[in-house]
Order: structure tokens, then sequence, then C-alpha cells
């Protein structure tokens, strides 16, 4: 008896992309309320002006499910025929159920396999390797990747570290079959010798703080100096293996964490001057798994960026995690 294997397209690509924003903007006079700072460092030190944070009547699941609709409206693809729902957040609130089946419920998926990562900021490129594997090992055709944040919601806005950082918002992709190869090689890798460079100060239910919701604390100084030494190398990695050098490359997309990582990972990877740069940090904040797609979708959308260019993407964050590839932009 021999067991028969499934079998998957020669090569995937992003079909499309879309992305959702909140209403409330928080500039950044907004959060020196509850700490001790400036519009200026705040400026200065992150490239940081504004974000946005869920309102009245919004929250993960209205964000998830816009951006999931934009993207599977552009895609074409039939609702029936998205086999599968990756969603990467760290700010679902519940450990169990996932968000997924939730998503796929509310957007007439039907019975699509549906499951959450959690791989913090750079959970979109660990989505993408997952989505792209299943589509060439033929564990389904179409997939639907999600990448839904409210950072605010575990954001406490009187920790001077971290309160001027994040933002809320969503970004999905649909992924599908293709002759020709949109995906390159996954870099990823992970560093959990640094587990607490980013960090939850404590869990719900326990201790003393029991009841009290848990929040994000961050070494940022830590998380800088990995993020542009060792990531740097990583996104040169991206490169080469995806055979693509500096010169080929129309769009830069890493993730949004700070200005100033982006300039340092600029300088190392030595990019000539008419790669497009996502700089969308500066109204929209540090948004984790969400970011990349959200960039893409406004370079996109504004004209800066065209539909089958070339671009480096490249996520990184708590865990510590990182993951980038080269794309053909939908
Ligand atoms: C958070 C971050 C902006 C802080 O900048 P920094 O330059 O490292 O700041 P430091 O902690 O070294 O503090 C430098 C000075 O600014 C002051 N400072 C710190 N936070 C401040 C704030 N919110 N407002 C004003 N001043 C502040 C410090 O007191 C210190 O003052 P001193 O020089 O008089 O002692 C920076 O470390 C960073 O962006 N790290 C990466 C974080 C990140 O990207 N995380 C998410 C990854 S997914």
């Amino acid at each position: 008896m021999s067991l028969k294997a499934s079998t998957g397209a020669p090569f995937a690509r992003i079909l499309s992309v879309g992305s959702a924003t909140p209403s409330r903007v928080i500039d950044n006079d907004y959060l020196c309320q509850f700490i001790d700072s400036s519009d200026e460092w705040i400026t200065q030190r992150t490239g940081i002006k504004e974000r946005r944070w869920v309102g009245e009547g919004e929250n993960i699941e209205t964000l998830s499910v816009a951006a999931a609709t934009s993207a599977i409206e552009r895609s074409g693809v039939p609702l029936d025929q998205i086999d599968a729902v990756i969603v990467a957040t760290i700010s679902h609130y519940e450990q169990t159920p996932a968000l997924a089946p939730k998503l796929a419920h509310q957007l007439g998926l039907g019975d699509a396999a549906a499951y959450d990562i959690s791989a913090a900021c750079a959970g979109f490129s660990y989505g993408l390797a997952q989505g792209e594997a299943m589509i060439r090992g033929g564990q389904a055709t179409y997939v639907l990747l999600v990448a839904g944040e409210t950072i605010s919601d575990i954001t406490d806005p009187t920790d001077r570290s971290t309160a001027f950082l994040f933002g809320d918002g969503a970004g999905a992709v649909v992924l599908g079959p293709s002759e020709t190869n949109g995906i390159g090689p996954v870099v990823w890798g992970s560093d959990g010798g640094q587990y607490d460079a980013i960090r939850m100060n404590h869990t719900i239910g326990s201790g003393v703080k029991a009841g009290v919701f848990p929040t994000i604390q961050m070494d940022g100084q830590a998380v800088f100096k990995w993020a542009t030494g060792y990531i740097a190398k990583a996104a040169r990695r991206c490169l080469d293996e995806a055979g693509i050098s500096p010169e080929e490359l129309d769009v830069f997309i890493p993730h949004q964490a700070n200005n100033r990582i982006t300039d340092t990972l600029l300088r190392y990877l030595k990019l000539p001057e008419k790669v497009v740069v996502a700089r969308t940090i500066t109204h929209l904040g540090n948004n984790s798994a969400a970011t990349i797609p959200m960039a893409m979708d406004a370079l996109l959308t504004s004209g800066e960026a065209k539909s089958g260019q070339t671009a480096l993407i490249i996520g990184f964050g708590a865990g510590l995690v990182y993951a980038g590839q080269v794309i053909t932009l939908p």
C-alpha cells in the first residue's frame, strides 16, 4: 500500500492586499499628558508623529474583517475557493479559541482551515512563509493571511518607554498559485536568549496583579541593537537567497519599528536611491504584525509603488523573532 501525497502549484504569489486603520488619531501631544516626554523627542527618536487607536465600535475583529474583505474583493477569488485562513496577531485577548475561525465564519469562507500564529512583528512574514508552502505543497489553493492588531489594548499609556510606539490596524493578503515565483525563500529565525527584551509584565490572573490586564514592557536599547545588527544581516540574506541584487530591488518595506532602524538598514544594504522605502511609521506608528501589509497597501494605493515590482519585506520583534522575503507586489 502506498499513501497518496498532496501536490501543489509550482509557485505562489500575493494576489492582492487590503488594510484597515481605526478612526482615532492619537498625536504625540495627546500622549505627553501621561508621560514626561515631548513631540520633539518622540519625533526625533522614532519618526512617529501620530498613530491610530481603535475608537467606539472598533476592535481587532472589525479591523481584520475590513482588511480581509478588501483583499478578497481585490483578488477576485470566490469565497468558497479560499481553503485556509492564517491570522498573525499578539493582541487577540483569548488564548483559545483562535481569531481565525471566527473571521472565516464572519467572511463566509465555509469550512476553511483556520488558525492563529504568534510571531509578533514578524507575524506577517511567518504567515507568508506558511501560506506559500501550503500552496506549493498542495494543502491549499488559495490562502487568506490576515495580520490584525490592537496594541493600544496592551499598551500602558503611562509607560515612558513604550506608550508612544504602537498603533492599531490590520492588513490582509490573498495568496494563490502561480506559474512564476512571487514569494522568495523565507529567511527566518529566533533568539530566545532575548526572550525578555519585549515582554508582558504579567499574565492574566497571576499573583498580585490578578484582574489587571497585562501590558507590553520593553528594553528599547537591546531591541534597537539587535535590529540594527543582526536584522540588517538577515535582510541582506533575503536578497541573496532570492538571487536579487540591491540594484534590482524597487521597494523596501521593513517593519516600522523606528525610522532610525530603517535608516541603519538602508545604509547597511546600500540600496540605490531609486528604491521606494516605506515610512508609514510617521502617521501609523508600529502596528506589530499588521505593519508590513498596511505599508504595502499604502504604497500601492498612493502610487509610490506599483503592481509587479520587486520588494524586500522583513519583520522583527518579540521573541525575539524575525522573518523576511523578497516578493512581487500584487
Ligand atoms: C524606545 C526608543 C525610542 C528609546 O530611545 P533611546 O534612544 O534608546 O532612549 P534611551 O532609553 O537610551 O534614553 C535616552 C534619553 O532619553 C530619555 N527618554 C527615554 N524615554 C523618553 C521619552 N519617552 N521621552 C523623553 N525622553 C525619554 C532617557 O531618560 C534618556 O535621558 P538621559 O540621556 O538624560 O539619561 C529606542 O530604544 C527604540 O526605538 N528601540 C527599539 C524599540 C522597538 O523598535 N521596539 C519594537 C520592536 S518590534
